[in-house]
């Protein structure tokens, strides 16, 4: 097992990444359980995958656990589910001092954070990430929200988890889709500092994604310790460091906002594809060598994640695509806010982005 510690001020916690941890989860949590009954908020797949697992531990331990089991998917980060399990933890009178837990990927960690961050001022609670998109980016840091009709994450709380517990042995009934999808972050942390870290995933990612332990603990551990530093350096995205971890995100979000916020695009293959044409614009700014971008692009399709916006069958203008950037959460004062690239492991941000170029760009990208 690894050990990352999240070096937040006053707040401090760990997470731990290895094998069985869902199994062992009473003793992994130890003291942190104080009461005979345990709220564990999951959705409805993972519950069917790992609750028994989970609550076997539990009960070996003599505790019982509270299930609630939500719908899977992006539509369950919604006032009405964070308002039924926020009555719910009110119902079952959980304390301040007591942890909730948080078994699933980005949705029931968000969600689950957010109802702990307001119920009775802030309750703890302990990550369990059962994706590797949750494992390597959401269930680390502290952000949680949900979703509005006025769009994605725009009600939330900055909320530090307990302890974060992310199991490997999750991933094996994880969908391939979902897997490829989380691995677009991975990725990520090499393109935004760390270009031997990307050159490992370039000989390494097929390894990760078709189930080689080693390979997965590497990326997992490479990739929560580039979080937990960026994090532990801006807690709240105030001076610009956390603001890194958007890479690809301005682009994907306008796709993922094009298409719907569905299961034509995840947010991570919105990722994927957005790095790539943050690394595309990057090179037609002469910022970085177009054949660096094309590089990144190749790695991006050879591990089955979208590398070219034209095949997403979009029938929209690069006007109306670069458009959603509008309601971007990093527009200040009007001004676009872009992460784009010197080079891969050097990411930077930079307001001098206008609207017009950026449709001129995707105009391009889309076929003219
Ligand atoms: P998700 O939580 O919807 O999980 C994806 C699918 O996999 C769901 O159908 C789920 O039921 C299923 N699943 C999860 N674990 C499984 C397992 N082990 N076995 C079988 N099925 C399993 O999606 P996600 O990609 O984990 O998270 C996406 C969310 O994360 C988005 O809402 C995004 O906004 C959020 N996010 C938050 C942060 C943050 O810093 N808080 C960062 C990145 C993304
Ligand atoms: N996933 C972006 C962040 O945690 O800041």
């Amino acid at each position: 097992m690894t050990t990352i510690p999240v070096d937040i001020a006053g707040r401090p916690y760990e997470v731990r990444i290895g094998s069985g941890l869902l199994a062992d989860v009473a003793n992994a949590c130890g003291a942190l359980l104080r009461k005979p009954l345990v709220p564990i908020v999951t959705d409805a797949h993972v519950h069917a995958a790992w609750g028994a697992v989970v609550e076997a531990s539990l009960a070996a331990a003599g505790k019982q656990v509270l299930w609630r089991i939500l719908p899977p998917g992006e539509a369950t980060k919604s006032w009405e589910h964070l308002a039924a399990t926020v009555d719910w933890l009110l119902a079952h009178e959980v304390e301040r001092g007591d942890h909730i837990l948080a078994l699933g990927g980005g949705v029931i960690g968000d969600l689950t954070g957010f109802a702990a961050a307001i119920v009775k001022r802030g309750c703890h609670f302990i990550q369990l990430p059962t994706t590797l998109l949750a494992q390597v980016d959401s269930s680390v840091g502290g952000k949680t929200a949900i979703n509005t009709p006025a769009g994605k994450n725009l009600v939330g709380a900055f909320h530090q988890p307990a302890l974060v517990l992310a199991d490997l042995d999750a991933l094996a009934t994880l969908p391939a889709r979902e897997l490829a999808a989380g691995y677009a972050e991975v990725v990520k942390y090499g393109l935004i500092d760390d270009a031997a870290f990307f050159a490992w995933c370039e000989t390494n990612g097929a390894a990760v994604l078709a189930g080689d332990a080693e390979a997965r603990a590497y990326a997992v551990a490479t990739s929560v310790a580039a979080k937990a530093r960026i994090v532990a350096q801006d807690e709240f995205e105030t001076t610009g460091a956390r603001a890194l971890l958007n890479l690809g995100h301005t682009f994907g979000h306008a796709l993922e906002a094009e298409t719907g916020f569905s299961a034509r695009l995840l947010h991570g293959e919105g990722v994927a594809l957005g790095m790539v044409l943050a690394a595309r614009f990057s090179a037609r700014r002469g910022l970085m060598p177009a054949a660096e971008a094309e590089r990144i692009a190749a790695h991006i399709a050879s591990v089955g994640l979208p590398a070219d916006v034209r095949t997403l069958g979009l029938s929209v203008s690069g006007e109306r695509l670069a458009a959603h950037m509008l309601h971007d959460k990093k527009v200040d004062a009007g001004r676009l806010a872009f992460l784009l690239m010197r080079g891969i492991g050097q990411t930077f941000l930079t307001k001098d982005v206008t609207l017009a170029e950026v449709s001129a760009f995707l105009a391009d990208e889309l076929g003219g």
